[in-house]
């Protein structure tokens, strides 16, 4: 085994304790960020005179000619190094010679795996932004195109109140434009750097942080070097951050394993997301649906587990921290998967409309807009809410359904005397219940096309 250390430990390490130590299998993914980090340093060291210029210059053309070697498969990692910054250390050792052991001059691993870490994040948090913006994109041209489709609004998954189904991609929306914001607040506290906080306490050499700060795209330096080492709450900003996004990724998903249920029958999923079954000829399971819902539980494991590791760490740099990638990198890796299943799985998604609307009927779902009615009369809501109830009921009984009643039925139903049922019998149905829900955020299709303008800007805005 390869390590950085061996002055002061000169025994053999026993094979067992080898594998619980070598990050190498799990921080390999961070070589680029490592080289990039490194090339920073390097250069600052020269600069402000700390190495030789010359020195710097072989370092940093010697990290170049290794970033272009790994890329093209011409190189590997050496499989016998303790972790990722000792592999590129040897690496550059072998390639350059003495001036490679200039390299590591007043820095430690400690600010360089927080370093590298960051950057990795950074850029993770720029994917997962974009696979959110493409997902935002697909539901918006469904709510685009199905402003005017009814479906059944559930609350307690029974049949609340007519809505748009391009209300409902509106929902949806609005969740990944949440998820989005926390991502964006996430990367400003991850965009600061901690190289040259050293192993803990900084260095004695005139370092330059501002200058590797600028030169890797960081806000600036991390102020205080005992935080740059130890900090992590940027894994669990994101890790905290992916959780919710999994969490409303699975309520889609649920959504959908619901609405393609021949109970349901809202919607077919493509091929592109379904499979067959072995034994059953007929079948087109959601499983793109499933797994994004089943998988949620991995990304919030991955963040109770990253509590867990930093929970009762003391100040500075334990090895616990170690821990880190393997979490970060399973939820980075999850919602890559994760996010384009989803938006697959509604861009190849065929809605039935007719479906929708059949459903909702015998429903009741428009007695609120009965209410309403009453209460536009000069009724108060409760008495109007306890008088529409008992007509469900009595109509209920009768076999007869709310919004099919005559206007002679509906006033046996009501108190004597109730004038104008006629325009009682006229709320009752679910395109006029839902197109005049036109409240500020509301069902109606002429407000869904006035939120999706506005959705449709926002997302312009966020770039
Ligand atoms: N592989 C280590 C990690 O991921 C790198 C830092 C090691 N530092 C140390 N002092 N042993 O945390």
């Amino acid at each position: 085994m390869r390590k950085l250390w061996s002055g002061r430990i000169q025994g053999d390490q026993d094979a067992l304790f080898l594998r619980l130590n070598n990050s190498l299998p799990i921080d390999c993914r961070l070589w680029r960020e490592d080289i990039q980090a490194s090339i920073a340093h390097a250069g600052m060291l020269g600069a402000c005179g700390i190495i030789p210029s010359a020195d710097a210059t072989i370092i940093v053309e010697g990290l170049e000619a290794i970033r272009v070697d790994l890329e093209s498969g011409d190189a590997s990692l050496p499989k016998d190094a303790e972790d990722i910054h000792t592999a590129i250390e040897v690496m550059l050792g072998e390639r350059v010679g003495a001036a490679a052991g200039r390299l590591h001059t007043a820095r430690s691993r400690n600010d360089q795996v927080a370093t590298d870490t960051r950057l990795f994040t950074r850029s993770a948090i720029d994917s997962t932004r974009a696979e959110i913006r493409a997902l935002q994109l697909a539901l918006l041209d469904i709510a685009a195109e199905h402003a005017d489709t009814l479906l059944p609004g559930l609350t307690h998954l029974q049949h609340a109140q007519p809505c748009s189904l391009g209300h409902h991609m509106l929902a949806w929306f609005q969740m990944l434009t949440r998820d989005d914001d926390r991502l964006i607040c996430a990367r400003k506290r991850a965009n600061v750097c901690p190289l040259g906080a050293a192993a803990l306490a900084g260095t004695s050499f005139p370092i330059d942080r501002f200058r590797t700060a600028t030169e890797l795209e960081f806000d600036g330096p991390m102020a205080n070097s005992i935080d740059a080492v130890s900090d992590r709450d940027y894994i669990l900003d994101y890790l905290s951050a992916a959780a919710t996004l999994m969490a409303h990724l699975s309520r889609m998903g649920e959504e959908l394993v619901l609405w393609s249920s021949p109970e349901y029958g809202f919607v077919t999923l493509g091929d592109a997301v379904t499979t067959g079954s072995s034994i059953m000829p007929q079948k087109r399971n959601p499983d793109a649906a499933e797994l994004v819902r089943g998988k949620s539980g991995r990304v919030f494991g991955d963040l109770m587990a990253m509590l867990t590791v930093v929970k009762g760490l003391p100040l500075a740099y334990n090895k616990d921290l170690q821990e880190d990638k393997e979490l970060l990198f399973d939820a980075v890796d999850t919602l890559s998967l994760a996010l384009p299943s989803v938006r697959i799985a509604v861009q190849s998604a065929t809605f039935h409309p007719a479906r929708m609307a059949a459903a909702m009927k015998g429903d009741a779902s428009t007695a609120t807009d009965l209410a309403d009615a009453l209460t536009r009369r000069g009724m108060p809501f409760r008495e109007a809410h306890r008088l529409t109830g008992a007509a469900v009921s009595a109509s209920e009984h009768a076999g007869l359904a709310l919004e099919n009643l005559t206007a002679a039925e509906l006033r046996s139903l009501l108190p004597e005397g109730t004038q104008g049922v006629e325009s009682l019998v006229a709320v009752l149905n679910a395109s006029g219940s839902a197109a005049s829900r036109t409240s500020y955020g509301g069902t109606s299709p002429e407000e869904v096309r006035k939120q999706l303008k506005v959705a449709r800007a926002d997302l312009e805005r966020r770039g």
